[in-house]
């Protein structure tokens, strides 16, 4: 045995021990709202107990872990904690990416750990719906900002021909669109479209309508609780599935419904997980979180459903582009890529 190795080892594992550990933090600073309260400026313990409300003993212990992680700073001269601009951008800022979003998914889909535990012996699905409403909820906020940065300044564009039609109106559908930001973005952009969300999960069908109609396109946004494989309508000048075809039992039957619903030269926009086409190339931080929340999350989905597929997470572009071509698409083409996310062209 090389104790350096060993050293090496125990080093990452205390790294990951305290980041686990401060997740429950991260988690309760954002349902306080304790980010955006030290985002207005530095403050002892005491005085940000005055400012939120809280318990000083708490949040003492609180600010103290949340600086030795760097997520707050700490001024041993005055005693004070703050926000830098960066970490106020990162935890607090509406328009930012909302890190805090991603631990509330990690914390709520943890919460079936005995299930899936049990799920390894015996091979049963969880379902998407079986989760804590903390894992929708949480995957909204997470995925929105990158919708906001990039669906309607770099993807649409990318695609041959849509961003033009969708201007002059068109059709869209917004499958397994969860608590529909996507279709909301895609509506307020193209103020002649219209836009169908669907999705199986119909609690998440329910935010989606209300989101809709309170960002003002309730009109001409419409939702329905159906499967990939059975969402309605035909003559759609665009079908876009944002990262939800890797966690369908079936995802040929839905690639084949697509094809189905699109018009003649339609398109199909599929946005997937970062993923290399090798696990050796996939064995990074990225792949590490991609393929543990696909334990949890999009494994145990795909497996609750007909169909005998689970793509997993980091299911790759090849494996992609086989279900597309099975079920009878002829043109795939990788538009776009971001670090979190592959972006697809698929056409007939
Ligand atoms: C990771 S979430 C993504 C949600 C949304 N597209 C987004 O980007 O925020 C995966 C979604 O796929 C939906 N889903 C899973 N299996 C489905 C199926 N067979 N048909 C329709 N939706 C499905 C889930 O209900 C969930 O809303």
């Amino acid at each position: 045995m090389n104790n350096d190795k060993v050293t090496e080892f125990l080093g990452q594992f205390v790294s990951d021990l305290a980041a686990t550990d401060a997740a429950g933090s991260v988690v309760v600073g954002h349902r306080l709202g304790l980010y955006r309260a030290l985002a207005q400026g530095p403050a002892t313990p005491e005085q940000f107990a005055e400012r939120t409300g809280c318990h000083p003993r708490y949040l003492t212990e609180w600010l103290r872990g949340q600086a030795a992680g760097g997520y707050v700073t700490y001024t041993p001269a005055t005693g004070e904690f703050s926000l830098t601009e960066e970490q106020a951008f990162c935890l607090a800022d509406p328009n930012g990416p909302n890190v805090p979003a991603a631990f509330l998914i990690s914390l709520g889909m943890l919460r079936a750990e005995p299930r899936i535990t049990e799920a390894f012996r015996t091979g049963a699905g969880i379902a998407w719906h079986e989760h804590h409403e903390d894992v929708f909820v949480g995957c909204d906020a997470f995925y929105r900002p990158g919708y906001v940065a990039d669906l309607v300044p770099n993807w649409i564009p990318a695609l041959d021909g849509v961003h033009a039609k969708l201007t002059a109106g068109g059709k869209v559908a917004d499958v397994g669109c969860g608590l529909g930001s996507s279709s909301v973005l895609i509506a307020q952009a193209y103020p002649r479209a219209t836009v169908v969300g669907s999705d199986y999960h119909a609690e998440s069908i329910e935010l989606a309508t209300k989101r809709a109609a309170e960002a003002g396109v309730g009109d001409r946004v419409t939702f329905e609780v159906a499967t990939a494989q059975t969402f309605t309508g035909t003559g759609y000048d665009l079908v876009a599935m944002f990262d939800c075809l890797h966690d369908m039992g079936d995802p040929v039957g839905a690639a084949r419904q697509v094809r189905e619903a699109l018009a003649p030269d339609g398109t199909w926009l599929l946005v997937e997980p970062f993923t290399a086409d090798s696990v050796e190339d996939s064995l990074n931080t990225i792949g590490r979180a991609y393929y543990s929340a696909s334990t949890f999350l999009c494994v145990p989905n795909a497996l609750a459903q007909p169909g005998g597929h689970a793509l997993g997470a980091q299911a790759g572009e090849a494996a992609i582009r086989r279900v597309t071509e099975e079920a009878g698409f002829t043109q795939f083409r990788r538009a776009a890529q971001t670090p979190f996310n592959l972006v697809y062209e698929v056409r007939l």
